[in-house]
């Protein structure tokens, strides 16, 4: 495939870098723009940087301006579950709103190819043991409900537009690229894996369990993890069909395989050779207890096959992304 100009928003955070690493593999120009509110420049594996907000228009007008962008990869946005039941507003203002403006502007230049990063908290409480993309979306916090919200603006905007979107549901995207150059680092830290790393290493005393009485086999939730480079060729795959003229769509990302959080917690044990004191707590505001992904359309229809299949393996690449950016890089670097 030729070159293609890539507008990453959000492309300085977890999963962004990790897709602008896979984007320059394949040949790719990312451009990425990043407000720098939770993510950290200076983990960009390449492309071209600006510092700028996706509602600060007269930047964007500017990039679209100097640039032909062929599609733009949308990440910016919250991504607390528990946070965004306390501040809600936050959540439909910056995920929300300011996505209406990326929007905007995106049509203003004649872009029609978005890809979006969408969450299994679209769903809510499962009616079945595996979610397909036809389950209804009753999503238990306003995170996941600014997450349908774009989904329907997407929806609208090819209605009225000709704008082709497809909305990647990531369930709990985890682990590290193999370099250890890349990796998940959130501050605060609210995500299982690195909070029990974080106690595994020393750096904070224990782990706590966000309720054990759900009904689960351990009483605790049961989450899918997806490894990110998984997800990042999730968006590759996504990114060659809408540029082969292909439809709007929306396709589930996961392993299809459900781990308890105590699961997780024995997982990250053994991995890291190291004790983890856990200390059962009450359910946290907005969990669902299962969310494990049906995800055979994307399988079948783009061809997406995980290479990280086996949690031992992600928390492992999580392992040594941890160990290396806990010591090699002194937190304060991370603004
Ligand atoms: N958990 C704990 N203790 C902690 C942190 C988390 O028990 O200290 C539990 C949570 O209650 C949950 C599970 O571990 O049951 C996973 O929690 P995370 O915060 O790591 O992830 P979430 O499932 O809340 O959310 C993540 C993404 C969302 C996405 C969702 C989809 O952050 O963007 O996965 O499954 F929508």
């Amino acid at each position: 495939m030729a070159t293609l100009n890539i507008l990453v928003t959000g492309g300085c955070g977890y999963i962004g870098t990790h897709v602008v690493k896979a984007l320059l593999a394949a040949g790719h120009h990312p451009i990425i723009i990043d407000n720098l509110s939770g993510g950290h420049s200076h983990l960009l594996p390449g492309g071209e940087f600006f510092k700028c907000d996706i509602q600060d228009r007269w930047s964007l007008d500017q990039i679209f301006i100097t640039h032909r962008i062929d599609a733009v990869m949308h990440f910016a946005g919250f991504i607390e579950v528990a946070e965004s039941a306390r501040n809600p507003i936050k959540y439909y203002r910056n995920n929300v709103a300011a996505t209406a403006s990326l929007f905007d502007a995106m049509v203003a230049y004649g872009i029609r190819r978005c890809i979006f990063s969408s969450s299994a908290a679209v769903y809510g409480e499962p009616l079945s043991p595996r979610i397909d993309e036809g389950h209804p979306l009753r999503p238990t916090s306003p995170y996941g409900e600014t997450k349908r919200c774009v989904e329907n603006m997407l929806s609208a905007c090819d209605q009225a537009h000709g704008l082709k979107s497809i909305c990647l549901r990531y369930f709990n995207a985890a682990g590290a690229d193999e370099s250890a150059t890349i990796g998940e680092r959130h501050n605060p830290e609210s995500h299982l894996i690195p909070l029990i790393l974080q106690a595994a290493g020393g750096e904070r005393d224990h782990i706590r369990i966000f309720g054990t009485d759900y009904p689960t086999q351990d009483g605790t939730c049961v989450r899918d993890y997806v490894h990110v480079n998984d997800l990042a060729s999730a968006h590759l795959l996504s990114l060659e069909h809408l540029i082969r003229g292909g439809d709007s769509d929306i396709f589930n990302v996961g392993n299809s395989q459900g781990y308890s959080v105590r699961q997780v917690i024995e997982t990250a044990a053994t991995v890291t050779g190291r004790p983890i004191k856990v200390i059962e707590d009450a359910r946290r505001p907005g969990d669902p207890a299962v969310l494990v992904a049906d995800a055979n359309k994307i399988r079948t229809r783009l061809g997406w096959t995980p290479q990280y299949e086996d949690l031992t393996r992600i928390i492992r690449t999580a392992w040594n992304w941890h160990q290396i950016s806990e010591s090699a890089k002194p937190l304060a670097a991370y603004a």
